[in-house]
């Protein structure tokens, strides 16, 4: 599945996702960022099943990403910014 970003007046910024130049409409979620490029898989699970954002408020903890080099924070409540690594299990 391809989500598309919707139509906006912010700029865009440039960041990097699994080692890849990707871009982002400012002030996005980072997990609006990730779909918007692409990737689906964004952790796995105990089991090894693919896992993705599901409440998108900072409830469920599906969202988890390695930012920064910081592993296991909740995408959909951080920003995306310029420069960012973002990197996903998927
Ligand atoms: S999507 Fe549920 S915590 Fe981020």
């Amino acid at each position: 599945m391809k989500i598309r970003s919707a139509p906006s007046s912010q700029p865009d910024i440039a960041f990097t996702l699994n080692g890849r130049p990707a871009t982002s409409s400012a002030g996005c979620s980072v997990a609006v960022a990730v779909l918007a490029n692409g990737a689906t898989g964004f952790r796995r699970s105990v089991s090894g099943e693919l896992r993705a954002p599901l409440c998108a408020m900072g409830i469920c903890y599906e969202c988890r990403l390695t930012i920064n080099g910081q592993p296991h924070q909740k995408s959909c409540q951080v920003v995306i910014g310029s420069g960012m690594v973002v990197q996903t299990d998927g």
